[in-house]
């Protein structure tokens, strides 16, 4: 009988098989699936496109080009801190659309709940743009939390959240690591991740997803098409003579500095990350141009303690506002 290997579990056992070094023979594969040789063709397909370049032996043998570390649950909680460990729900996806979205579509009984994908067929990023997700080489994770609605100023999560993704990320050791107002993650003049807040209220509670996307181990070459210079932590922490950490433990730091985070931004708001997000200020005194809708050019000062950009131009400070905004570093 010819199983299916359409299945995303399926798959990624397929994947796991063809992840070592060697080569994996047709005939092995097939064995072990109960596949026609024609399903094994549809499945090596799918995995294509999911981003995978899967080696073939006229077809006789397959193996995966680059190795690939596969996300686990087990790993990912196993890291976490005792108290989060006991807390916190995770559910690891092979393929979805979006890891924000599956969160605000399918509200957790449990909070803190993380979604973590290996690919995102619909992933999101700010202001309606895509978010490139590659299978099994980058991270792309959300975590759903809920505020009381009467106390919280929700324009400066996203910066707050900047400031949990580089404590995850300062361990590493990175020279460089900055954050492009209001909250993306840049080193050496090209973007490394991203970071999308999205919201609902819910009566008296608002329901919040923090959804990150942080660069791994994509091949560039591969990177997004835009204007934007991509990079990854790979390439960053080879150049500097550095180990790339397994993204498994790069998860649960996330996760965990994530967690932490909203906490303390559920009692004291914006005011416990205004200083390290100051410091990190990658336009400080930089030449800029914003669109507000209307592009102003002035010099970045900072912001403010309600995450506002101070811009100062030939007429005057002006003060962005978060929101559909995009900034342009026009100058050192
Ligand atoms: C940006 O535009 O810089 C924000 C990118 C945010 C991407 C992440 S990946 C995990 C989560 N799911 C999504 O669809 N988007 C966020």
């Amino acid at each position: 009988m010819d199983s299916s290997l359409d299945d995303e579990i399926r798959l990624t056992a397929l994947l796991e098989l063809l992840s070592g070094s060697s080569w994996v023979s047709t005939h092995e594969i097939l064995k072990t699936f109960d596949a026609s040789a024609q399903t094994l063709a549809g499945a090596i397909q799918r995995l294509s496109d999911w981003g995978l370049t899967i080696g073939s032996l006229n077809g006789a043998a397959y193996r995966l080009e680059s190795p690939i570390q596969l996300l686990r649950t087990s790993r990912i909680r196993g890291e976490l801190p005792p108290d989060w460990q006991a807390v916190m729900g995770i559910s690891v996806l092979p393929v979805v659309d979006s890891t924000n979205t599956r969160l605000l579509c399918d509200w957790p009984n449990q909070l803190p709940w993380a979604i973590l994908a290996e690919y995102q067929s619909d992933g999101r990023g700010r202001r309606g743009r895509r978010w490139y997700s590659p299978f099994g080489v980058n991270l792309y994770l959300s975590v759903a939390w809920a505020f009381d609605r009467t106390h919280i100023e929700l324009s400066t999560l996203p910066l707050a959240m900047g400031v949990c993704c580089i404590r995850a990320l300062a361990p590493l050791g990175l020279a460089g690591l900055v954050i492009k107002w209001p909250n993306d993650l840049w080193i050496n003049e090209a973007k490394l991740g991203g970071i999308l807040v999205e919201s609902c209220n819910v009566g008296e509670v608002l329901r919040v997803v923090v959804g990150v996307g942080i660069n791994v181990n994509m091949d560039l070459g591969h990177s997004p098409p835009g204007a934007v210079l991509w990079t990854t932590l790979r390439n960053e922490l080879t150049a500097q003579d550095k180990e790339v950490p397994d993204r498994n433990v790069l998860a649960s730091a996330l996760l965990t500095n994530i967690a932490n985070g909203l906490r303390v931004f559920s009692a004291q708001g914006f005011g416990p990350f205004l200083n390290e997000w100051a410091a990190r200020d990658m336009t400080r005194d930089r030449l800029v141009s914003v669109g507000v809708p209307e592009k102003i050019t002035g010099i970045a000062c900072g912001i403010n303690e309600k995450g506002a950009l101070r811009v100062k131009t030939s007429e005057g400070l002006i003060l962005v506002e978060s929101g559909d905004i995009s900034i342009r570093v026009v100058s050192k």
